[in-house]
Parts: structure tokens; sequence; C-alpha cells
């Protein structure tokens, strides 16, 4: 199963893609993640990515699309992946294509999670991560049930991404509009594209992906037997 979220910043696609990785095992590919390490590891890749996400602008095609070619050939893909932040420029769909080609492997739904711009900066504003798990939880939306303590692993640490003040989110949704939005049509003709209400309920959302993974082929993982 090799899959696409699609959607605005904020969107919810961490969010879903985490949650179906879980369901599906297959590898989930977050390039946002995989460049907030970098810069966390003051790699050269993060040097460079550093300002740019600051800016609320995309990094240059030929670095990510590099980066997510050497991360497909890790083992957790091997059965498949759901990709999360990528493709982000028709260039980049397009070297995506390439390399699914050379494997002989091909995409088997790409999914757009629709939600309006106002919601959107709503929940950026109040999301907040685990430090030590990186479960995503949200000031009012998505609370931890006891405050100031992860759910998962109970940790009560937590981090806030810099990118999410309104000066850089600002960017972040014009970066999206006018260099992400046109790989829409690039997906739209094919048999293998999806809208789903992103505005829903978290649960409902999920649903509703695996709604549309069903009429892609795909069908629901089978519930592990406690014996
Ligand atoms: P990235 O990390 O990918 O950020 P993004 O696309 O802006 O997306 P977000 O992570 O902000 O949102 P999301 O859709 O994952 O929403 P989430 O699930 O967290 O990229 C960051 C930067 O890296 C880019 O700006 C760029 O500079 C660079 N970059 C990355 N990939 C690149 C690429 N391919 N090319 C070039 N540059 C690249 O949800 C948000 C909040 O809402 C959470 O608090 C969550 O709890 C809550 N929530 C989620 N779903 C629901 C729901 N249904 N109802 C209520 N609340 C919800």
């Amino acid at each position: 199963m090799n899959i696409i979220l699609l959607g605005p910043p904020g969107a919810g696609k961490g969010t879903q893609a985490k949650i179906l990785q879980e369901r599906y095992h297959v590898g989930q590919i977050a390039t946002g993640d995989m460049l907030r390490g970098e810069v966390k590891a003051g790699t050269e890749l993060g040097k460079i990515a550093k300002s740019v996400m600051e800016a609320g602008e995309l990094v240059s095609d030929d670095l990510i699309i590099n980066m997510l070619r050497n991360r497909l050939a890790q083992d957790d893909c091997r059965h498949g992946f759901i990709l999360d932040g990528f493709p982000r420029t028709v260039p980049q769909a397009e070297a995506l294509d390439a390399m699914l080609a050379a494997e002989k492997q091909d995409l088997r739904a790409v999914i757009l999670l629709k939600v309006d711009e106002d919601v959107l900066v709503e929940r950026i504003a109040g999301r907040f991560t685990c430090a030590q798990c990186g479960t995503g939880y949200h000031d009012s939306m998505h609370p931890t049930a006891k405050a100031g303590v992860c759910d998962k692993c109970g940790s009560t640490e937590f981090t806030r991404r810099p990118d999410d003040n309104p000066v850089t989110v600002k960017q972040r949704f014009t970066a999206y509009n006018r260099q992400t939005a046109p790989i829409v049509p690039y997906y739209q003709g094919r048999h293998i594209y999806y809208e789903v209400d992103g505005m829903a309920d978290m649960d409902d959302v999920t649903v509703a992906i695996e709604a549309a993974l069903r009429a892609a082929g795909i069908p629901a993982p089978v519930a592990m037997s406690a014996d």
C-alpha cells in the first residue's frame, strides 16, 4: 500500500498518518519531521533547512527528493508507505512517480484532507507535541487526559514548533497555495484520487480515509486476536 496524504498546514496529515501506520503496519514518511530531525542533529541539510522552514518556505526539490529516495530504501517501507508532507511541488510528484516506476511499484491512493483556512489557523495555534514519544495534542481539541502528562508515555515535557507562529503560518499557507495546491490537478485525473472532509472529528476522518482506501482496493487490516 503506497499512499499519499495531501492537505494544507494543520489539515491533520500527521495525525492521520500515525493512526494509519499503526493499523496498516507500513512506513510513515513525514518529510517535515525528517527535516526537523536534521535541524536538531545539526547536519548540513539541517543547517540549510532551518532558515527555510523558519521562513515558512519550501526546502529545495533536489534536497527533498534525495532525502526521500534514501528514506524509501529503508526496511519499514518494504510493504508500503504513507507519505505525509511529500510531494509538495509538481517536480516532487514527478520524481516520486519515476522512483516508483523504477521499482515497478505504483501509488494506490492519494487522499486530500479538506479543511477551511480559519480552522487550520486555530489548530496550528494550539498544537503541541510530547518531547519524548512525539504524540501530538491540541490545547482545546485534543488535550492530554491528565494536564501536563503525555497519555502515551507519561512524559511531562512537551514542545511547540517554531514555525507555528502567526507570521510563519501565513507564509506556509502562501507556499501551500502557490506551490502545493497545483499538484491536486496532477493527481485528480487518476482513479486513485480521493477527497475527505478533514473538518470532521478525528475518528470520523480516519473512518472516511479507510473508506477511500477500501475503494482503492486496500482492505481494512484484520484485527489481531488476543489468543
Ligand atoms: P510539515 O511538518 O509537513 O508541516 P505542514 O505541512 O505545514 O503540516 P503540519 O505538520 O503543520 O500539519 P498536519 O497536516 O500534519 O496537521 P496535524 O496532524 O499536526 O512541514 C514543515 C516545513 O518543512 C514546511 O513548511 C517546509 O519548510 C518543510 N518541508 C516539509 N516537507 C517538504 C517538502 N516535501 N518539500 C519542501 N519543503 C518541505 O494537526 C494539526 C493540529 O490539529 C494538531 O494539534 C491536531 O491534534 C489537530 N487535529 C488534527 N486533526 C483534527 C481533527 N480532525 N479535528 C480537530 N483537531 C484536529
